[in-house]
C-alpha cells in the first residue's frame, strides 16, 4: 500500500499528484466501519479538503454524505452523485446565489453561523415555498491543540455563534417560519490528534443541551460535531490509516446522546490526506555557502501548506538511496517561503532525480493556485497509470 510506481513516473510532466486509489478506498471502509459500530452515526465528507472530481465518486460511491462550504461545493457533490439528502452547508458568508440553489436542491441542512443569514435563507426559503432545514453552527470556546490558523472554536474566530449568545438566537430562529431548527454544529479545528480535545467539545455540548432543555425545553434531533481528526505527517507510511476506532468511540462515549439523537461527522483530512503524494523533480541543485538547495519544479502554488502553516511533509527521493544528506527542498516561486522543508535529510539528490512530498492529499491540489503564471499541477489516480 502507498508504494509508488516510480517507472511509470518518468514518462509523466512533474510536478503532478499521484492518488492511490486502494489506500483510498480502504481508508473510506474504514471510516464508514467504525462509525457503523454505533446507531445513528452518519459521515459527510469535507469537500473542501480534495474535490478532484474522480476522488469524489469513489467517495460518493462508498456511500458518505458530503460537508460543503460553498455552492460550487455543493455543486461538486451533487455531481459527484451523493444525494442532496446526504449534504450538509456550512461557511460563514453564503450568498444569495449559493442558498438559492442548496435551496433548489434540497440538501439535507443549512449548518447557519449567524442570525443574518438565518434572515436570508428564511426569506429565499419562503420565496420558493419550502421550509428549510438548518443547524445553528456553535462557537464552543473549546481550543482544540493544533496550529492556531486552523483552530475555528474559540471566541476570536469568525465562526458560528457564540454558545453564550445560543438561547437569544434560537429564540429568533423560531419565530421564522421558512425555518426548522433541527440541530447544533460545532467545529474546534484541524489536524487534531489528542482525544482531549474531542472529549472538551463533548463535554461543552453536554452541558449546552443541558442548558437548552432546562432553559428552553428544547430537544433537537440532530447533532454535527463537525470534522478535525489528524493524519501521521510525520510517518505516513507507518500509518497510512488514521484510528477512527478510537475518534468515533471518543464520542460514542463523552456525548450525551438525547433517545434517538443522529450524530453527523465532518471528516476531510483523515479521508483524504494520506492517499495523495505530489511529485516533483529535481531541476537544480545548488550550493551556497552554507546550506545545499534542492531545488524542485512544484512550488508553494501546488501546495501551500508548509509556507502557510509551516506544515511538515515526509519528502523521499524516489530515484536514489545514496547516503543522507541535509538539504533545504525549495520550489522557484519568487518568494521567500516557497520552501518545503529546511534541513531535511534526503539521500544524496542530484538533477532529475524524483521526490515525493506525501501526505498532499489533503488541502493539496484543492488549494492549488496559478500564481507566476503556473499552470495548475496534474493529477493521476493509480487506477489510470
Ligand atoms: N467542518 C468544518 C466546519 C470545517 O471548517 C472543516 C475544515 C472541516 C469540517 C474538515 O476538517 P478536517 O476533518 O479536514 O480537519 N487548509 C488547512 C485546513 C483547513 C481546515 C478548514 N476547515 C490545512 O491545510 O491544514
Amino acid at each position: 500500500m502507498n508504494v509508488l510506481p516510480v517507472n511509470k513516473f518518468g514518462a509523466l510532466e512533474t510536478p503532478f499528484y499521484y492518488y492511490d486509489v486502494e489506500l483510498l478506498k480502504n481508508t473510506v471502509a474504514s471510516v464508514l466501519a467504525e462509525a457503523g459500530k454505533y446507531d445513528g452515526f452518519h459521515v459527510h465528507y469535507a469537500v473542501k479538503a480534495n474535490f478532484n472530481p474522480r476522488l469524489l465518486q469513489i467517495i460518493s460511491a462508498a456511500g458518505l454524505g458530503a460537508d460543503c462550504v460553498s455552492g460550487g461545493e455543493v455543486q461538486a457533490a451533487l455531481g459527484a452523485g451523493i444525494a442532496p439528502s446526504k449534504i450538509v452547508f456550512a461557511g460563514v458568508g453564503k450568498t444569495e446565489k449559493e442558498i438559492r440553489f442548496s435551496l433548489a436542491a434540497g440538501i439535507f441542512c443549512f449548518n447557519v453561523e449567524s442570525l443574518p443569514e438565518a434572515e436570508l435563507i428564511n426569506e429565499l426559503a419562503g420565496e420558493c415555498g419550502r421550509k428549510a432545514e438548518i443547524a445553528i453552527r456553535v462557537n464552543p470556546g473549546v481550543a482544540a491543540h493544533t496550529h492556531a490558523n486552523i483552530t475555528t472554536g474559540l471566541a476570536e474566530n469568525k465562526f458560528g455563534i457564540n454558545y453564550e449568545l445560543l438561547p437569544e438566537v434560537i429564540a429568533e430562529v423560531q419565530k421564522m417560519e421558512n425555518l426548522s431548527l433541527i440541530g447544533l454544529h460545532f467545529h474546534i479545528g484541524s489536524q487534531i490528534l489528542e482525544m482531549e480535545d474531542f472529549v472538551a467539545l463533548c463535554n461543552r455540548v453536554n452541558d449546552i443541551q443541558d442548558m437548552l432543555e432546562s432553559d428552553m425545553g428544547l430537544q433537537l434531533p440532530h447533532l454535527n460535531v463537525g470534522g478535525g481528526l489528524g493524519i501521521d505527517y510525520e510517518k505516513p507510511l507507518d500509518n497510512p490509516i488514521p484510528d477512527f476506532a478510537k475518534y468515533f468511540a471518543t464520542y460514542a462515549n463523552c456525548l450525551k446522546r438525547r433517545e434517538g439523537q443522529q450524530v453527523h461527522f465532518e471528516l476531510g483530512r483523515s479521508i483524504v490526506g494520506q492517499c495523495g503524494t505530489l511529485v516533483t523533480r529535481v531541476t537544480y541543485v545548488k550550493h551556497g555557502t552554507c546550506k545545499k538547495f534542492v531545488i524542485v519544479d512544484a512550488g508553494m502554488n501546488d501546495l501551500v501548506r508548509p509556507a502557510l502553516y509551516q506544515a511538515y511533509h515526509e519528502i523521499d527521493n524516489l530515484t536514489s538511496d545514496a547516503t543522507a544528506e541535509a538539504y533545504d527542498v525549495v520550489g522557484p516561486i519568487c518568494e521567500s517561503s516557497d520552501v518545503f522543508a529546511k534541513d531535511r535529510m534526503l539521500s544524496q539528490t542530484k538533477r532529475g532525480d524524483i521526490l515525493a512530498i506525501r501526505s498532499a492529499g489533503a488541502y493539496g491540489e484543492a488549494m492549488a493556485f496559478g500564481y507566476n503564471c503556473r499552470k495548475l499541477a496534474d493529477a493521476y489516480l493509480s487506477s489510470e497509470i
